[in-house]
């Protein structure tokens, strides 16, 4: 009994106060910059591929992955996810850079998601990724446009190039754009307005 006793001591109790200690005493990094926990990549990766086994649809998407639904998900990347993932031939922004787990520049050609099926990127898009900056959009856009976008990462290396030339960088985020102003009221119709509209609607 004194050795199971012990052994439960040793076996039980010792790491959870070692644990303990580990975040009560701050040792666990918190930083962005800092370096991973002991098996935080491996926990966070076999976490995220369980849950995607159980939850992700089967099956090819119900939509075709056609000019017109990469065309909606090109507009749909640009506006909600090109601040984070990057659009072709441009250099990751500031922000992008600074994040803890980064995130994937998804068209560049060592980290696009093409080999992952479609229903897999659909559930991140949806449900977001706990802990790591990546949003569900599952509120915010409807199934069709998560699917559309979906699309889009899919088929990443093969999109043409209206489709690529459709994905401009984003403009900044809507918190450091001017105030609005009036003074275009009275050039209404005329090609600048169309400008206007366009910056401050991101
Ligand atoms: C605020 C930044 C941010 C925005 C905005 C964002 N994401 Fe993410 N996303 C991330 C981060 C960070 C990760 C990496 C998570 C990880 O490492 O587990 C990620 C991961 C992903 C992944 C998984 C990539 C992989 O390698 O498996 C996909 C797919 C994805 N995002 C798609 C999107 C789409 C589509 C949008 C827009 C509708 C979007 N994201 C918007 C930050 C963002």
């Amino acid at each position: 009994m004194k050795k199971f006793i012990i052994g439960l001591v040793i076996g039980l109790v010792l790491p959870a106060v070692v644990g303990y200690f580990y975040l009560s005493q701050g040792f666990a990094p918190i930083a962005t910059s800092a370096k991973p926990m002991p098996f935080e990549q491996k926990a966070a990766s076999m976490i995220i591929h369980a849950h995607m086994s159980k939850e992700a649809p089967k099956g090819e998407p119900t939509i075709p992955a056609d000019e017109t639904n990469l065309t909606a998900g090109a507009a749909i990347y640009t506006e909600n996810c090109a601040f984070c993932h990057g659009v072709p031939d441009t250099p990751t922004s500031k922000a992008a850079k600074g994040m803890y787990p980064l995130p994937p520049q998804l068209f560049t050609h060592d980290e696009m998601v093409t080999d992952d099926p479609t229903g897999k990127i659909f559930w991140k898009v949806k449900n977001g990724l706990r802990m790591t900056g990546m949003p569900g959009f599952n509120e915010m856009l409807t199934e069709n446009q998560m699917w559309q976008v979906s699309l889009l990462l899919k088929n990443a290396d093969k999109i043409s190039p209206a489709v690529k030339s459709s994905l401009v960088k984003p403009a900044a985020p809507a918190a450091a754009a001017p105030p609005a102003t009036h003074d275009h009221d009275d050039d209404a119709g005329k090609p600048g307005h169309h400008h206007d509209h366009n910056a401050h609607a991101h």
